[in-house]
């Protein structure tokens, strides 16, 4: 049978870098002690408001339609809460509810750019991006963020990417998976840029509840780009929630309408009984939120500076998110190699960042999902294996 020539799109590169994952869950399976540090499901538990009141609604069969744009009361209050974090106007018909960020990726691209367009977007970049823009038969335009920048954002490297085919720049902060948190000079920047050639900034922000190094500053915020700015985020992350698949994308009223018609013809809205759940997360700012934040923080800081030392590795400690990076290319093994080693000798099962695009290579990228005692362990582990490499090699 023919399949559509969007499926050979929406496959996201890198599938060897996910074998480790995959290993590492076979001999977990198979009884072996393992450290998973693959990906970014937090490990905290969700806040028990939210569970108690997805009950309460799911008990009083809050089970059927919802308004494709999400409940009224809901969109009220992630205006409200836009409006809180950035003191710029955000109304009811500037949002619309997704079943997660991801979705809300998905489908924001899928109205802004399509077939001959480009999307500029910084890599190392989030895996799936790729198939997103992949699947609205868009082309992605990737300018590397450099180590030696810190993972920053080279503006002027992005302003000369630009070309008549450039629908977008989207942005990511804090960043997945380098951790930098972009700062108010590099967001104005970016978003002059957009004003200036006419673009969409999609900015997502989905790890804007774990901004350490300096506070997090929305998209939304850039006053003169308001009809051109959209900014997806969801509680995936800053409640330890990413299985509710709750998430919303705000951008600019002509922008909503037309993701009301896609979400019409995909998904028919969002589960009631998840919206009214998420409600009171989206209402007060929840003693959980600010625990998590400071777990990844210690977290962070915990297992940057036990890899300080490690032989011939540089650890780059993140300025936000749930990860930490590891530049082995020192090592003389490829990341993937040094992965997959790590996973056999040691036990401890990280992510190559080959995935991630040509400037993540020789980059590991190791989530901070697990409790201090498993990351302290991790970090040792890591330091015996490159220790045992190092004095190999020579
Ligand atoms: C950068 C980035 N964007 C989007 C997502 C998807 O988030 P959600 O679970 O809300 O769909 C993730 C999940 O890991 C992510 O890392």
């Amino acid at each position: 049978m023919r399949f559509s020539d969007r499926t050979a799109r929406i496959v996201s590169g890198g599938a060897e870098a996910w074998e480790v994952h995959f290993e590492a869950g076979r001999l977990r399976s198979a009884g072996r002690d393992i450290i998973l540090l693959t990906i970014g499901d937090p490990d905290q538990s969700p806040p028990a408001v939210v569970i108690d009141a997805t009950i309460d609604a799911l008990k009083r069969h809050r089970t059927g339609y919802s308004p494709i744009a999400g409940l009224p009361s809901v969109r009220e209050a992630i205006a409200a809460r836009i409006l809180r974090r950035t003191s710029v106007a955000c109304r009811d018909q500037n949002v619309i509810v997704v079943p997660g960020a991801q979705a809300g990726l998905f489908c924001a691209v899928q109205c802004i750019a399509g077939p001959g367009d480009e999307i500029i977007v910084p890599e190392p970049m989030y895996a799936t991006y790729s198939g997103v823009i992949g699947a609205s038969g868009a082309d992605v335009v990737n300018v590397p963020l450099s180590p030696d920048r810190g993972f920053h954002p080279d503006t002027a490297a992005i302003a000369n990417t630009i070309t008549s085919r450039t629908r977008a720049i989207w942005i990511n902060s804090p960043h997945n998976p380098t951790g930098a948190v972009l700062t108010a000079a590099e967001l104005n920047h970016v978003g002059a840029l957009c004003r200036k050639h006419d673009l969409w900034l999609l900015s997502d922000e989905v790890y804007e509840d774990l901004a350490f190094d300096r506070p997090h500053i929305s998209a939304w915020s850039l006053r003169d780009i308001s009809d051109r700015v959209i900014v997806v985020s969801s509680l995936s992350k800053s409640h330890a929630i990413p299985g509710f698949r709750f998430g919303w994308i705000a951008g600019p009223e002509p922008l909503i309408q037309h993701l009301i018609n896609l979400v019409l013809s995909m998904l028919y809205g969002a589960p009631p009984f998840i919206q009214e759940g998420a409600l009171s997360a989206l209402t007060d700012d929840l003693p959980t939120v600010v625990a998590l934040h400071e777990d990844y923080r210690r977290r962070a800081a915990l297992l940057s500076g036990l890899l300080a030392k490690t032989p011939n590795c540089v650890v780059h400690r993140p300025e936000g998110g749930m990860f930490v990076l590891l530049d082995v290319r020192r090592t003389g093994l490829s990341s993937t190699q040094f992965a997959h080693a790590l996973l056999a000798e040691e036990g401890v099962a990280v992510l190559p960042c080959d995935t991630f695009g040509p400037s993540g290579r020789g980059q590991l990228r190791i989530s901070l999902t697990v409790s201090d005692i498993q990351l302290e362990e991790a970090g040792r582990r890591i330091e015996r294996f490159a220790a045992r490499l190092a004095s190999s090699v020579r």
